[in-house]
């Protein structure tokens, strides 16, 4: 069993998006072990985005991301990193197919409702920027 963190992005959470992207993770068969809504600080958005720093597009995508509540979760599933990414399609939802998260509710990069690990060791990392250890319900 592999864990990945996934977050919808402040404009899904505006968007009354949340309910929608949960049920396809759990349509899926993946199980939610971890979630709450949450105002992040720059802090956090800082070490969560450590990678993209001067990038053109971090002041916009840091201010973004602080702009309003985000809804953090851990979830749990075989192969579940590969398989999220694959069920979020593409960063640029210009090319994201229809049928995948962000190719039927998002139309620009920088508004892409969704966040999901792209690796073990950034899954690990990020669950644990996020959470403490007595947030996760994992035995049933
Ligand atoms: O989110 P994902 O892992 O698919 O993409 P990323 O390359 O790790 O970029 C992180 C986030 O930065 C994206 O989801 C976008 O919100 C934002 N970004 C952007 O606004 N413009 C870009 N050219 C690249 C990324
Ligand atoms: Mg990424």
């Amino acid at each position: 069993m592999e864990r990945t963190f996934l977050m919808i992005k402040p404009d899904g959470v505006r968007r009354g998006l949340i309910g929608s992207i949960v049920a396809r993770f759990e349509a899926k068969g993946f199980k939610m072990i971890a979630g709450k809504l949450m105002i992040i600080s720059d802090e956090l958005v800082r070490k969560h985005y450590y990678e993209h720093e001067g990038r053109p597009y971090y002041q916009d995508l840091t201010t973004f991301m602080t702009s309003g509540p985000v809804f953090a979760m851990i979830w749990e599933g075989e192969d579940i990193i590969k398989l999220a990414r694959f069920m979020m399609g593409s960063t640029d939802p210009e090319k994201a197919a229809p049928g995948t998260i962000r190719g039927d509710y998002a139309t620009r990069m920088n508004r892409n409702v969704i966040h999901g690990s792209d690796s073990p060791e950034n899954a690990t990392r990020e669950i644990n920027l996020f959470f403490d250890k007595s947030e996760l319900i994992s035995n049933e």
